[in-house]
């Protein structure tokens, strides 16, 4: 099935590939306000918001009362990092059994032809509609289908598994009444890891550089916190126009507490076309802000005290040094 023209089996059909797009259950849905079918809805109030658009403050509208169908289910799948062989089996299998697969555009996108062709319907909205998004996913499970809602990498992983069972909850639902079940995939830090060579075989902490749900000041003690511990740090989120200041921020707290000559593994779109893998130091990090090799696609992997980079591969020493002669 094709994204951008859809079959509803509530009887409605939905354009996928702009900012209005039309529910499977029924109404026209945009951004700013969403009428479900399904049984309730929801809507967003205009606010000012980091993420671009004019609004992402969305409302949770119904709850399970609203729906007298048996539920259906409703799986988080995990994709990995783009391509399809980074796809486990699992998640393959997840997909092929949903009859509705609910994302943003860019992660329907990203899937094979084989499963958006089979799949009965399709839903998929702009960056930052996250909270609707995943409504949606849930009402459509509640009014008796089974869904799978999509994200890269893995959905416990600055992803949307747990806003799934936080809405579910303040629905009135329960997680046992659509059976939810999270299915996992390559997380970003190690995929982009596995580039790079062996950068993350020691204690690791992940961190993202994205204000829109921590405020800066609290990422900022964190980074301080992490860099001064000597913890590898895989950095999620590290660049957009409206993030610029917060990655010069991230690089002056990284070199305030970690030699400049500190490996950098920086990979761009890890297993998409637009792939691009850079080892570089943190010395070099801030003038490379402004270069595509850094974006909101990328990740950013920086090594502890112990990190060198040897045959163009980063390697992180776990310790085995310290017992074993070799
Ligand atoms: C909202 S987070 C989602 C993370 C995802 N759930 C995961 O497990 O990787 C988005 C961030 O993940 C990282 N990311 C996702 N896909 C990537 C890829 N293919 N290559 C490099 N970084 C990626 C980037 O830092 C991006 O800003």
């Amino acid at each position: 099935m094709s994204t951008d023209d859809t079959e509803s089996k509530c009887g409605a059909s939905g354009s996928t590939e702009s900012e209005t797009s039309e529910s499977k259950c029924g109404a026209t849905k945009t951004e700013a306000s969403t009428e479900s079918k399904c049984g309730g809805s929801s809507s967003s109030s205009s606010s000012e918001s980091k993420c671009g658009g004019s609004s992402d403050d969305e409302e949770v509208g119904s709850t399970v009362e609203d729906f007298d169908a048996d539920p259906g289910r409703l799986v988080a799948v995990g994709l990995g990092p783009g391509e399809a062989e980074g796809m486990t089996s699992r998640a393959k299998t997840a997909l092929a059994d949903a009859e509705h697969i609910v994302g943003y555009t860019t992660y329907v996108d990203l899937l094979p032809d084989e499963i958006t062709d089979d799949a009965e319907d399709i839903y998929s909205t702009p960056m930052c509609g996250e909270v609707s998004r995943t409504e949606e996913a849930i009402d459509r499970a509640l009014a008796g289908n089974d869904v799978a809602i999509i994200g890269s990498g893995d959905p416990n992983v600055y992803a949307l598994a747990g806003l799934a069972l936080e809405i579910l909850e303040s629905k009135g639902g329960t997680a046992s009444m659509v059976d939810f079940e999270v299915v996992p995939g390559v997380p970003a830090a190690q995929s982009c890891a596995a580039r790079v060579g062996a950068p993350l075989v020691n204690d690791t902490v992940s961190i993202s550089l994205s204000d829109h749900l921590t405020d800066m000041p609290t990422i900022e003690s964190r980074l301080h916190a992490t860099a001064k511990e000597g913890f590898t740090i895989a950095i999620y989120n590290p660049w957009s126009r409206k993030r610029r200041e917060n990655f010069e921020k991230c690089c002056e707290i990284l070199l305030e507490h970690r030699d400049e000559d500190t490996p950098v593994g920086i990979v761009h779109a890890a297993g998409r076309e637009d792939e691009e893998v850079e080892i570089a130091t943190l010395g070099d990090l801030p003038d490379l802000g402004e270069t595509d090799l850094i974006d909101m696609t990328t990740t950013l992997l920086v090594g502890n005290e112990e990190t060198y980079v040897w045959d163009d591969r980063m390697v992180t020493p776990r310790g085995y040094e310290t017992k074993y002669d070799y």
